[in-house]
């Protein structure tokens, strides 16, 4: 299960890293195509703040209550918080992008901010979960506690409409464009 996250990571540093490339465009002052950065932001919205997170609540929720000490507790209550402000983050960007799709003027030193601040929350938070959190539970979860976790995860079976072996046509140009900076 938490390989699968880790693959997960992966998966969202590489849009990350799409994203900070579409940064760096729109501060140079070069045209940008928006409909990418909305993709993204899309697939954040409805899969990663959907199934992703909500999959490690699950963890940290056992691990809180069944393995953690005290001193520990302060861990899995961040985590928590910070679910929750990146959710808010995604909508708000959200919002922006579509007004931009929609041809409104925006500010873009203002969206550009904005977006900083995204992808820097973004990073943050993955690495201390990859550097931080999951070595303790690795440290700390047995596979008896592994099994009970995935049955208290009722959407095992979500979809991942990018990386998932069925990329959805929204999707798909996506796909194609983090294929293409991989290779
Ligand atoms: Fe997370
Ligand atoms: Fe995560």
């Amino acid at each position: 299960m938490l390989d699968n996250i880790s693959k997960e990571h992966r998966n969202i540093a590489s849009l990350l890293k799409v994203l900070e490339h579409k940064l760096e465009l729109i501060r140079s002052g070069k045209t940008v195509k928006y409909k990418l950065i909305a993709d993204i932001i899309s697939y954040m919205r409805d899969y990663s703040d959907k199934y992703h997170h909500p999959k490690e609540d699950v963890i940290y929720d056992y691990y809180r209550k069944y393995r953690s000490s005290d001193a520990q507790q302060t861990v899995s209550n961040k985590l928590e918080n910070e679910h929750d402000t990146l959710r808010q983050m995604t909508i708000e960007l959200a919002d922006v992008v579509e007004l931009i799709l929609l041809d409104a003027v925006i500010p873009l030193d203002q969206f550009s901010e904005k977006l900083e601040n995204y992808i820097n929350y973004q990073w943050r938070h993955l690495d201390y979960e990859e550097q931080e959190v999951f070595p303790a539970l690795k440290e700390a979860l047995t596979e008896d506690d592994w099994r009970n976790i995935e049955q208290n995860w009722e959407h095992s079976a979500a979809r991942d409409p990018l990386f998932g072996p069925q990329i959805d046509k929204q999707f798909e140009e996506l796909a194609e464009r983090i294929a293409i900076s991989e290779s």
